[in-house]
């Protein structure tokens, strides 16, 4: 058994160590925020916060995890900087299928917290690993700056 810390809560979990704390926050916990996309760290569907650093869930075996603080899209708009981006996520409409956005919204908060204005350049080296096969990027952008408070 495993103990984790899991936006915020203490949880103790079944999987063996190995095991990716993907699988670990969809299968065993039915938290079913983080996505699945490529599962190789290609593709940033699967980010969440580890000790406020984005990481790829899908490539982080829960023994890595464990003694870090894990928070996950489910929470992310306990802080004010989360908030912030979800709330512009939703004036500027920013998904369209909606599949990568999880990720998308991770990635932006964890940006946002170590840059607070970001320039377009800061954005795109923060966002490059977060894939999105429906093409968001500029709305994303646009987001990212109005959670900045520069649009
Ligand atoms: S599912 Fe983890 S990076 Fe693609
Ligand atoms: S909104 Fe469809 S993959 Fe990004």
């Amino acid at each position: 058994m495993t103990s984790l810390n899991i936006n915020g809560k203490a949880v103790d979990i079944q999987a063996e160590p190995d095991t990716p704390l993907l699988w670990v926050l969809r299968d065993e916990l039915h938290m079913s925020g983080t996505k699945f996309g490529c599962g190789m760290a290609l593709c940033g569907a699967c980010t969440v916060h580890l000790d406020g650093q984005s990481s790829r869930a899908c490539v982080t075996p829960v023994s890595a995890a464990a003694g870090k603080k894990i928070t996950t899209i489910e929470a992310i708009g306990d802080s004010a900087v989360g908030k912030r981006v979800q709330m512009a996520w939703a004036e500027i409409d920013v998904p369209q299928c909606g599949y990568c956005q999880s990720g998308q919204i991770m990635a932006a908060t964890a940006l946002l917290k170590a840059i607070p204005k970001p320039t377009d350049k800061d954005i795109d080296q923060a966002m490059s690993g977060n894939i999105c096969r429906c093409g968001t990027y500029p709305r994303i952008r646009a987001a990212i700056h109005k959670a900045a408070g520069k649009a």
